[in-house]
């Protein structure tokens, strides 16, 4: 019971990376909110944790909206009278270069896969701080790390995640709030489903070296470690799992 009596907010909760981190941490010990933009996922999530004996609830939220960031906040605290992490994780992965996305799609992703961070780090410090510290985690990708063809807004939406996470580290260590990020290679959830099968596996061959798909539950693992006290002085990190891809420039 790495995460007893904790509390912690999970966004994109409703699918993938976000519900196996969901799951994890109610295994663990923990009252979890389940945030997702679609309430039904969020809800089946939180079914599954009621199942295995865990508590958690479901909100629904636009994570880009400062609204909505405000709300799930609130009503973590209304329900559990505390908020101990949140984790950052939703996120869209729109493709395109910078001459064929319009305005409105760099917008949409810039929003969701990094203002929304910031949205929910502004809410959620001055509760952290009033109770004597707290966990921020993000979801940024390898895609921050080094950028890919083809993926100009979210390369640059989870290269701003990693120095956001780095910055809120920085300015929010004297209250005992970490922050850290996640940085995922090639993980198999519906994200990725629609990915053409031969394609992912030239690409896996190619830069991968480790074989194998790399599995949500396994980046669940990640999360646990960071949101609990054995973490206690890992702060302003990006955390790579990815088969060994960052580890050099040409594998193959
Ligand atoms: N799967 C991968 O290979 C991979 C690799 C690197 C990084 N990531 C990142 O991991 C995170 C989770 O991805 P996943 O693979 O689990 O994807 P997923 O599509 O399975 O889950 C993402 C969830 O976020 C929710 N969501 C999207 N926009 C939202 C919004 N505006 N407000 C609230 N919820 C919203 C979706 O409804 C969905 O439930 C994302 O940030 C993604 O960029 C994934």
């Amino acid at each position: 019971m790495r995460l007893k009596d904790k509390v912690l907010l999970v966004t994109g909760g409703g699918s993938g990376i976000g519900a196996a981190t969901c799951i994890a941490y109610a295994n663990e010990g923990a009252r979890v909110a389940v945030v997702n933009r679609t309430l039904s996922k969020a809800e089946a999530v939180v079914q599954t944790i009621h199942e295995n004996g865990g508590t958690a609830i479901a909100i629904q939220a636009d994570v880009a909206q400062s609204a909505d960031v405000q709300r799930m906040i609130t009503i973590t605290i209304e329900q559990f009278e505390r908020i101990d992490g949140v984790y950052n994780n939703a996120g869209i992965s729109p493709s395109g270069r910078v001459t064929d996305i319009t305005e409105a799609e760099w917008d949409e992703c810039l929003n969701i896969d990094l203002k929304a961070i910031f949205l929910c780090a502004k809410f959620v410090i001055p509760h952290m701080q009033a109770q004597g510290g707290g966990v921020i985690l993000n979801t940024a990708g390898t895609f921050g790390i080094r950028a890919a063809k083809n993926k100009a807004a979210y390369s640059t939406a989870k290269a701003g995640a990693i120095n956001l996470t780095r910055s809120i580290a920085l300015d929010y260590a004297e209250d005992n709030i970490r922050c850290n990020a996640i940085c995922p290679g090639f993980v198999v959830t519906p994200l990725t489903e629609g990915f053409d099968t031969a394609g992912r596996d030239e690409f896996l061959d190619q830069y991968q070296p480790l074989r194998g798909l790399i599995q949500a539950d396994e980046v669940a693992e990640m999360a646990v470690y960071l949101a609990s006290d054995a973490a206690k002085m890992v702060t302003g990190q990006a955390f790579v799992i990815d088969g060994g891809q960052q580890a050099g420039l040409f594998v193959g």
